[in-house]
């Protein structure tokens, strides 16, 4: 992202104002929303958008020549170029694939480049703390095509383990990791993954699905190939995701899906898939959804990705020392301690509880957190646990949460306890 290019205002308290649902009464509380790792919440701007979408230019896109037709398209474009401002990508909007989710981006990734570069033993590596979007994919490619997929370990300080890489890079092709993980907070070192992935010929691709709102995400800065993400994760809605690619790899790059929108011609012999970002995007797209994806990178440009970072950082400090003193021996933090490179992401194993049951009491008091595995089964077994209750931070969060949530954990631990 181009920081400090506009002017950014960042107040968590107006935040929260603009986001509806925050005014939700849950069991008699307000509601205490902290599963903004599973989901965020979206501003007003980004529901109103989209509303007056529907209201006002609703029409299939490049398909019509009406005046609906075409400032749908515009819109839908607008939203392309939006999305590869937001991320500083070097050849701008052409290189922005919209896709359902991150989980479709690294689909996309494995079933297109993935099954037309790599050949049998070609290693794609990836790190035991991803999510199943970043390793279900690679074993169907694997069992498909007789590729290895290898993992990087986590360290016992919930860290990528990075001391063997350069044995871990031989044969790699590709380097395949999360910016921050979904479970312990952790955030990577992708420039200097980037940096020796490229050392040893590979190209690297970045999980960014919990990184992406929690920072500036500068895909020139950190010299990546790939970036997956989804709009519902950064204020955005649900079913919109994207996959960003150099050009000169993007060009390389066969369809995955096929159907109308990503052809340039089809004959009772065949097709030919059309130039560019379109080839991807079979069928009618979802369109109002890149208008609220717009709507939501433009809200965040005006916090500023900056300020939103500080404000995790001082929220995770907080949450982080709060709970260690007041549940020390009680509650374990499955996650790096130390708050450098790490975000607003809390798993915690409650002793005797289990996180079920834990989320269930915090429900009683309006906390949302998520109990469960977190799709990321490898990394719980690395740490041999079957489920954590994570907490998530959002740009709308305060410590006002970390208060009830504290409160709430209390509860559960003298109910089960
Ligand atoms: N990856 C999402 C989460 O962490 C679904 O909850």
């Amino acid at each position: 992202m181009a920081t400090g290019a506009r002017v950014t205002s960042f107040n968590a308290r107006r935040v929260r104002a603009d986001v509806p649902l925050l005014r939700r009464m849950v069991n008699g509380r307000r509601i205490t929303y902290l599963d903004s790792g599973a989901s965020s919440l979206q501003p007003r701007a980004v529901i109103e958008a989209m509303s007056r979408y529907y209201e006002l230019r609703h029409a299939n896109v490049h398909r019509g020549v009406y005046q609906t037709a075409n400032e749908a398209t515009e819109e839908y474009e607008g939203a392309r170029a939006a999305v590869a401002s937001f991320i500083n990508a070097p050849g701008g909007p052409d290189e922005v694939v919209f896709t359902k989710n991150t989980t479709e981006s690294f689909n996309l990734l494995a079933h297109s480049w993935g099954a037309s570069t790599l050949t049998p033993g070609d290693v794609v590596l990836v790190s035991e703390m991803e999510h199943h979007a970043n390793i279900v994919p690679w074993f169907q490619l694997r069992d498909a095509t007789g590729i290895e997929v290898r993992f990087i370990p986590v360290s016992d300080d919930y860290r990528l383990d990075l001391t063997k890489l350069d044995e871990l890079l031989e044969g790699v092709k590709l380097v395949s990791v999360t910016a921050m993980s979904n479970v312990l907070g952790t955030k990577n070192p992708i420039g200097e993954l980037a940096q020796a992935a490229h050392g040893a010929g590979a190209l690297i691709a970045v999980d960014a699905a919990q990184s992406i709102v929690h920072g500036p995400t500068d895909v020139r800065e950190l010299d990546v190939d790939f970036l997956a993400f989804s709009g519902h994760k950064m204020l955005g809605p649900t079913g919109i995701g994207v996959l960003w690619t150099r050009a000169s790899v993007l060009e390389s790059m066969p369809p995955f899906l096929g159907g109308g929108g990503m052809i340039a011609d089809v004959r009772l012999d065949g097709f030919t898939p059309a130039k560019g970002v379109a080839r991807f995007e079979a069928g009618t797209p979802p369109i109002a959804e890149t208008v609220g994806l717009h709507a939501a990178v433009r809200y965040l440009e005006g916090l500023g990705m900056d300020n939103v970072a500080d404000h995790d950082h001082e929220l995770t400090v907080d949450a982080l020392s709060r709970l260690e003193s007041n549940f020390a021996g009680r509650v374990r933090i499955v996650g790096p301690h130390d708050t450098k490179d790490r975000g607003g992401v809390i798993s915690l194993d409650v002793e005797g509880v289990h996180p079920h049951d834990v989320a269930q009491v915090l429900d009683e008091f309006g906390v949302c957190v998520r109990p469960g595995h977190h799709c990321a089964k490898p990394l719980m077994r690395r740490f041999g646990l079957a489920a954590t209750a994570r907490a998530s931070f959002g740009p709308y969060s305060l410590k006002s949460d970390t208060d009830v949530l504290l409160e709430a954990l209390e509860a559960a631990i003298s109910m089960f306890g």
